[in-house]
């Protein structure tokens, strides 16, 4: 794996890039994220380049032996641009324009701000396509980020128009599709369609739905159409965008189709205090990040663009955008460099090599502070770079348990919750980490991917079923567990006929009757001999024949198992995630191991990594010996 960083030349005098370069390759990195926001120093005017300053920023990088990852700059449009065409800002959900004056204030469907984005990714990729010190491409920064996937524009507004024409054929279809009768709803022509926005209540739900497919395929068409000019002109080089943690609002599957390398930008202490995290572990992990936070989202990206990924930026010290930013844990940001090589990641990157002293990331740490000393990450980045010498590039091996993720799913969970604390991610990672704190590896896979090979296939909540995907899981040889409100809902966002599951029903051999979701802190027990769960948050009655593996007190069915296909009925605590992890395991021939809190295991095909996130020393049972906070441990396999 190679290690790099963030550098931003546009910030800091000419004079110092030579010898930050000479810093950057004497501490062992090899890569160098720049561009991705200098559009204003690229054209300053409108038609006028300045190539001249990031022509000798890339030869000074590239001479001191580095290469460049270089950004297109489309997610911080220029003033003179904004002033230009002033509609083409983002319009948010209360009907106001996103102002400038930060980033990201561009709507993915202006199809001027498409033009401008073709012009400028056009004119960068013409001048530095082939220049030898080019490593790799990066499209625009974040698709997303800071709520930008929805906008509710007039031009977003048109073109949903048209996507539904193109789905739906004719308005009558759309009308049925819908359910637009209810409340009147029903329209006489594509024409008269408006995005979901600023209803009196709700919005319909199929109407959402539909809604957010049109953004996310918005935001999939923007990123092709800049991947198909920067091929165009630098052939064979790859290209990557850098996605976030956390975050549905795009189809990162469809995203990642189109690039070559999916990276992520991980900041997992900012995420442990971002996220639906309890005090307990936040308060518990304040330094670490929860030991599987990273290590989620390595194992999602990697399968999001064909096996390669890495990390774009990596948190090197506090951020600046959390609700509270604690410092890491020393040895920490050694840990989280190493865990990405254990999960097969080509690179991290960290943002950023010198912290800034102006603007709004100023309170952001760097690998130098503000005055170019080294700040604490730097001593850990060398000690990385030495292992990661010292072993060689690693191949993530192929994972026991396959956990089956889809962007659709967030959303139809998003728009139509029934019960707030019924979250999708939330329930995905719960998942995650079950299967992880047993020890086992986990490739993270859209519902589309190949699953045979698995020793067991988990798939949190698949509300939509996609066409085949109930035939592919019943060609299975292995253990299968569907958790709740799978198959609940058709394409269109109704009720399935013959209800829930709908696609499921014969694979599972049950009906859903009535679903109820309870509010914090209520608390039904489970059957005395089935692992201490308990009912929280959400019940589905259903019928089925003989089919119970495990009952609530009242003798309900809680799971229910046919054919080595299980079905959860309830949202599953961490008591029932073990027990179903425990016994897939047991009819896999899977060995579990029996991790201490805050220990996590990760393969590749040379050697098992182990790591410790607690920030006690703790003894590990496989190894027979304890670990110190924020360290790891390698055995060759
Ligand atoms: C990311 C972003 C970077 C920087 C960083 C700060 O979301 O891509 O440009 O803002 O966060 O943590």
């Amino acid at each position: 794996m190679k290690l790099g960083c963030c550098y931003y030349p546009e910030h800091w005098p000419e004079e110092w890039w030579a010898e930050d370069a000479r810093r950057m390759a004497a501490m062992g990195l090899s890569l160098v994220r720049i561009g991705e926001f200098a559009w204003s120093r690229i054209e300053p005017e409108p038609g006028h380049y300045e190539w001249g300053w990031l022509d000798r920023a890339i030869d000074t990088l590239h001479a001191a032996g580095l290469k460049v990852i270089l950004g297109t700059p489309t997610a911080t449009p220029p003033k003179w641009l904004v002033d230009t065409m002033p509609d083409m800002v983002a319009i948010d959900g209360e009907g106001r324009p996103r102002g400038f004056g930060s980033r990201r204030h561009y709507c993915f469907s202006h199809e001027g701000y498409r033009a401008e984005g073709r012009r400028i990714v056009s004119a960068l990729a013409t001048r530095y396509g082939k220049h030898p010190a080019l490593a790799m491409w990066q499209t625009d920064n974040e698709y997303g980020c800071h709520d930008t996937v929805l906008s509710f524009s007039a031009a977003a507004a048109s073109a949903f128009r048209g996507w539904c024409a193109a789905r739906y054929g004719t308005v009558d279809a759309l009308n049925a599709a819908w359910g637009n009768v209810f409340w009147s709803m029903e329209y006489r022509s594509f024409a008269e369609i408006d995005p979901p926005h600023l209803t009196v209540t709700e919005a319909n739900p199929a109407h959402w739905l539909d809604y957010r497919r049109f953004a996310s395929d918005q935001v999939a068409s923007f990123n092709r159409e800049q991947v198909a000019i920067i091929r165009a002109h630098s052939p064979g080089v790859d290209i990557t965008h850098n996605f976030m943690g956390f975050f549905t609002e795009f189809d990162h599957h469809d995203v990642g189709r189109d690039i070559d390398v999916a990276t992520w930008d991980s900041y997992p202490l900012g995420f442990l205090e971002q996220f639906w995290f309890s005090g307990q572990e936040k308060a518990a992990y304040m330094r670490q990040g929860h030991p599987d936070i990273a290590a989620f989202h390595h194992d999602l990206y990697r399968g999001c663009s064909n096996g390669r990924w890495g990390v774009m930026e990596q948190q090197p010290g506090p951020v600046n955008w959390a609700r509270f930013n604690p410092a890491p844990l020393p040895g920490m940001v050694a840990l989280w460099t190493l865990e990405a090589a254990a999960h097969g990641a080509e690179l991290t990157s960290y943002f950023r090599w010198r912290q800034a002293p102006f603007a709004q990331e100023q309170m952001h740490a760097g690998l130098l502070r503000p005055d170019s000393s080294e700040a604490e990450a730097a001593d850990e980045v060398r000690a990385a770079a030495a292992v990661l010498a010292q072993i060689g590039p690693q191949v993530a091996a192929k994972a026991q348990a396959a956990l089956v993720f889809s962007y659709e799913a967030a959303w139809v969970i998003g728009i139509q919750p029934q019960g707030q604390s019924f979250r999708y991610l939330e329930l995905v990672f719960e998942a995650y980490s079950a299967l992880r704190s047993r020890g086992l590896d986990v490739d993270i896979v859209a519902p589309s991917a190949d699953l045979s090979g698995y020793a067991m296939v988990v798939v949190p909540t698949l509300p939509i079923i996609p066409e085949g995907f109930a035939e592919r899981l019943a060609a299975l040889d292995c253990p299968v567990l569907l958790g709740p409100r799978s198959g609940s809902k058709t394409t269109s966002f109704a009720i399935p006929e013959g209800l829930a599951p709908g696609a499921l029903r014969d694979l599972l051999g049950l009906t859903v009757t009535r679903v109820e979701s309870l509010r914090g802190g209520v608390e039904e027990a489970g059957a005395g001999d089935s692992g201490g769960f308990a009912v929280t948050r959400w019940r589905e009655d259903v019928a089925s024949e003989g089919l119970a593996e495990l009952t609530d007190s009242a003798g309900r069915t809680v799971v229910s198992y046919k054919d080595g296909v299980r079905y959860c009925a309830i949202w599953p605590d961490r008591a029932l995630l073990r027990v179903l992890v425990e016994r897939m395991a047991g009819e896999a021939g899977v060995v579990l191991l029996d991790l201490p809190e805050g220990i996590r295991v990760r393969r590749t095909q040379d050697y098992v990594f182990t790591f410790n996130y607690s920030a006690n020393p703790t003894f590990v049972p496989h190894l027979g010996a304890s670990l110190t906070p924020a360290s790891h441990h390698l055995d060759p396999r």
